[in-house]
């Protein structure tokens, strides 16, 4: 299976990412996770990527778009992998669209948890209380929410024309959106088959 967990900071990607790799047996790859781990690394990627994170702004296409298809070029991701948080912007469906057709394969669905802004300023907070994550700051959150909706969230028609967007209510329990978001992955595994 390859599949890309799509929707906006807080929405529930990384939460939901767990079910749905263990399910498949795939590499669960999260661009977001792999810039913190260099952020605490202090690699050079890590403080380039820092500065764009810490305003809420996407971190250059040509810096993410390299980082992922290094990542998918792994044996790991040879039969299937779920992206996290990837692709963000037209240049990443197109480079995504092409580094999985040199594959010879293609996405078998894009599932996008949609939840409503007031519930992701909530939760970004809390876990800001919890966690101390740099970027969730009420300031930046609302810059992350206002990045997805102005270069994000408009990359989904591509998918939508496809057949392949899979839209999963992402609010309410943790488990009950666990088990719509397998759902919705099952319906993408059978019509992709
Ligand atoms: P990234 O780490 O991907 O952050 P994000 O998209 O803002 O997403 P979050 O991790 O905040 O939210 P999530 O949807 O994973 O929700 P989660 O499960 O954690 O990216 C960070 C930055 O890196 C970007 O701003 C950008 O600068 C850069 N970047 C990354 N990818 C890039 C790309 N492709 N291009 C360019 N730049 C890129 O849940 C959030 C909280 O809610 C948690 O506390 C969780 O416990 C809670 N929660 C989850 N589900 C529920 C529920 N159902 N009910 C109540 N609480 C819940």
């Amino acid at each position: 299976m390859r599949l890309v967990l799509f929707g906006p900071p807080g929405a529930g990607k990384g939460t939901q990412a767990t079910a749905l790799s263990e399910r498949y047996g795939i590499p669960h790859i999260s661009t977001g996770d792999i810039f913190r781990a260099n952020v605490g690394n202090d690699t050079e990627l890590g403080r380039e990527a820092k500065q764009y994170m810490d305003r809420g702004d996407l971190v250059p296409d040509e810096v993410v778009i390299a980082m992922v298809d290094e990542r998918l070029g792994q044996d790991d991701a040879g039969d299937g992998f779920l992206l996290d948080g990837y692709p963000r912007t037209l240049a990443q469906v197109e480079a995504l669209d092409k580094t999985v057709a040199q594959h010879g394969s293609q996405l078998d669905g894009v599932i996008r948890l949609l939840v409503d802004d007031e519930e992701l300023m909530s939760r970004l907070l809390r876990r800001a209380e919890e966690q101390g994550r740099s970027d969730d700051t009420r300031e930046v959150i609302a810059s992350r929410i206002e990045t997805y909706k102005d270069e994000t969230e408009p990359t989904v028609a591509q998918y939508r024309e496809r057949g392949i967007l899979y839209d999963v209510d992402g609010e309410g329990d943790v488990d009950e959106v666990r088990s719509r978001v397998l759902d919705a992955a099952a319906r993408a595994g059978a019509e992709a088959s």
